[in-house]
């Protein structure tokens, strides 16, 4: 019998509820798809989307509805969802290779990167990834807490996640309630005494990785205003050549436009000021027990000699003092049993999707696929996952057509939800998903707010008490 017919379906793991999980499940089931699959969709935890639920900030909703079009997939006949299912503890590999032909990973990058300076782990100084899953009400994050005392915090990094911090930060009280924010996190910030946010960037205006509406929301904030010298909002000479080049990006065009233009304001008085700084880098966190401040040493560029800007320290160093600092530096994926690691980028070594047994390796590690950021590193927005999980369900199918993907013993769908029933796993289903999704915004509406979330797993399934289906279908 030939596999991916409707007589022998092909069946397909997908690990991670994300964009990446949810474009690959698509691909895999789409009417116009090659094949016929039947495709199970893992998350560790009992919510779907990733990080459209737990990292698009909230005060982005219009973001949020992305999952539109996952919930579509979702209701196809032959996709499931096994939430609060976690690979590595709930399912082995050897599992998955009993009842599917593939597995395909796309767990993200739920981690963050390291700074390597003295102090980095002080009291009050966090991952911006830890604020953002608390203010999203990531179960994961949820029980942390952070010095909003503090008068003066300072954001390091000038991506497009320190906006969001920035934004969640400078918010008044009464935009964050039109929000699905966390409620804990929404009476802490009603309290937060946080005047001064520092924004420090290693390089020049024309190098941030911040996009244009981001740069320009924080120039529209009721609540801040936004404060930026004209001679760090000028671009240094090698900048200047670089923008008045015929290979300049539009997008680092427009951002020295937008920050030319604040240079010129002049302050409201409102009650926070949003600082950014250029050309500086951190070198240090001072604290006795908790941070204090932080130093800083001014950065020039120079050209590399694959032509980029690259920052090099010079001897000016600064010190501002600040209670509160978020390292805004980029996220991290973390390792999984039995998966190979490029522990370098922090990704799953692959090629265009098909796991590699080691970085830099030609040989493939038959069955296994991998797709979104835990294959290419965390960078790209909800759009980019698209093509990249289409890559990577095209070198699946390849593989299927050559007979190269596992050969299961118990290939039926009945098999998974009776092994996880049998271990005890109390899996969330769509069906069950659904009612979660329903109860969270009736919460909210009653509120006058878009949700209010369920933060912890056991309200989740508390919730869901007497209404769960018997089977995963
Ligand atoms: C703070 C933040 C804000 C962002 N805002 C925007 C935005 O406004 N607009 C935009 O376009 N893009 C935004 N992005 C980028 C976008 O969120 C990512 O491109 C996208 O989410 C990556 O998708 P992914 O599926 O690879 O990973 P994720 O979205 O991280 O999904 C991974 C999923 O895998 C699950 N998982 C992990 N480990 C396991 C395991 N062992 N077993 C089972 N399940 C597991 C996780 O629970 C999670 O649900 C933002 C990113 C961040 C960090
Ligand atoms: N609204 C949205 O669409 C949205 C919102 C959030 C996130 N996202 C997307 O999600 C992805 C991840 O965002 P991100 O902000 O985490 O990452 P990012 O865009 O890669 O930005 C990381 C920032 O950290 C800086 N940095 C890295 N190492 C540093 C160091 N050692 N010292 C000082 N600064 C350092 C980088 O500077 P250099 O440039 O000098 O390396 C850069 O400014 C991006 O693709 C982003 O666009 C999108």
């Amino acid at each position: 019998m030939e596999l991916g017919t409707p007589e022998q379906p092909l069946r397909v793991a997908i690990i991670g509820s994300g964009p990446s999980g949810f474009y690959a499940a698509d691909a895999l089931t789409a009417r116009n798809a090659t094949v016929t699959a039947h495709v199970d969709i893992f998350d560790r935890l009992p919510t779907p989307f990733g990080l459209v639920r737990g990292g698009v900030a909230p005060d982005h909703q219009k973001i949020k509805s992305v999952t539109k079009v996952y919930e579509k997939v979702a209701n196809r006949d032959n996709v499931r969802f096994f939430g609060h299912v976690n690979y590595g503890s709930d399912l082995s590999l050897s599992d998955l290779q009993q009842h599917y032909h593939a597995v395909l990973f796309a767990v993200g990058s739920a981690s963050d990167k390291k700074l390597g300076i003295p102090g980095e782990d002080l009291p009050g100084s966090h991952a911006a990834t830890e604020f953002v899953g608390w203010y999203n009400g990531h179960p994961d994050y949820r029980k942390l807490s952070f010095n909003l005392e503090a008068e003066s915090v300072a954001i390091i990094g000038i991506g497009n996640v320190a906006m969001d911090v920035t934004r969640i930060l400078a918010r008044t009280q009464e935009e964050l309630l039109a929000t699905d924010i966390a409620d804990y996190a929404l009476e802490a910030l009603a309290n937060s005494k946080v005047r001064r946010i520092y924004v420090l960037g290693r390089r020049g205006p024309a190098q941030a990785a911040f996009t244009n509406p981001e740069i320009k929301e924080l120039g529209e904030m009721p609540g801040a205003d936004i404060i930026v010298t004209p001679e760090e909002a000028e671009p240094d000479p090698l900048s200047a050549a670089y923008l008045g080049g015929p290979g300049a990006d539009r997008k680092d065009i427009k951002n020295v436009e937008i920050l030319r233009e604040y240079a010129a304001r002049t302050p409201e008085g409102k009650p926070v000021q949003i600082i950014m700084r250029f050309l500086t880098s951190p070198v240090e966190i001072i604290g006795e027990d908790r941070v204090e401040a932080i130093k800083i040493v001014k950065n020039e560029l120079y050209q590399a000699e694959s032509g980029e800007l690259r920052p090099r320290a010079t001897k000016e160093t600064e010190t501002i003092p600040v209670q509160l600092i978020f390292r805004s530096v980029g996220y991290r994926g973390i390792p999984l049993p039995d998966v190979p690691f490029y522990d370098f980028q922090g990704t799953i070594p692959n090629d265009r999707g098909r796991v590699l047994v080691e970085q830099g390796s030609d040989q493939v590690v038959s069955g296994m696929y991998v797709a979104g950021w835990i294959k290419r590193g965390p960078t790209g927005i909800i759009g980019t996952n698209k093509p990249d999980a289409v890559e990577t369900v095209n070198m699946l199918l390849e593989d299927v057509s050559a007979g190269a993907v596992w050969s299961p013993d118990a290939p039926t769908p009945e098999a998974i939800p009776a092994l996880l029933e049998s271990r005890g796993v109390r899996y969330v289903t769509w069906e069950d998903w659904v009612r979660l999704d329903g109860s969270e915004t009736e919460r909210g509406i009653a509120l006058g707010r878009p949700r209010l979330k369920y933060t912890t797993i056991e309200d989740m399934l508390t919730a869901l008490e007497g209404t769960r289906s018997p089977s995963g279908d």
